[in-house]
């Protein structure tokens, strides 16, 4: 696959998708959606990676390396979406395309989840869609949009 390289990060308890809470976050595990990410991405002419760390440190250096490629980014960033300054000050660097992607809504969920500290450095946000978030995230980025 030779398409435009796209980095999709997935952050703390994303790994456990398809056990955890499915009735918030639903069936599919996280080895499935990194296929359908892999596969939507392939039909959009996007070579999509997909990584999954419960570690905040991983997730900053893996930041840095496509601030360093300018390489596109979809980040769900589970809970240090809420609260990770570090992560949001990784995400400021990445000079391209970043989107913010959750499978649920947090806006309808406890107010905790209502600030998201990586929202205002983001190119835009999609939430609530399930896996299809990330569907759109990929689409937003094939069309080069903004
Ligand atoms: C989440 C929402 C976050 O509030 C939560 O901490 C997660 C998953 C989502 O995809 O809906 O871990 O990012």
């Amino acid at each position: 696959m030779s398409g435009r390289r796209v980095l999709v990060l997935n952050g703390p308890n994303l790994g456990r998708l398809g056990v955890r809470e499915p009735e918030i976050y639903g069936h599919t595990t996280h080895e499935e959606l990194a296929g359908a990410c892999r596969a939507w991405g392939a039909d959009l002419g996007l070579d999509v990676e997909v990584r999954q760390t419960d570690s905040e440190s991983e997730l900053v250096s893996w930041l840095h390396e496509a601030a360093d490629g300018r390489v596109p980014v979809v980040l769900n960033a589970g809970a240090f979406t809420h609260y990770s300054y570090a992560l949001r000050d990784a995400l400021a660097q990445v000079p391209v395309i970043t989107v913010e992607v959750h499978l649920s809504n947090p806006s309808a969920r406890e107010s905790f989840r209502h600030t998201s500290v990586i929202a205002s450095v983001v190119t835009g946000s999609i939430s609530g869609f399930g896996i299809e978030s990330y569907a759109l995230a990929l689409r937003a980025i094939a069309s080069g949009s903004p």
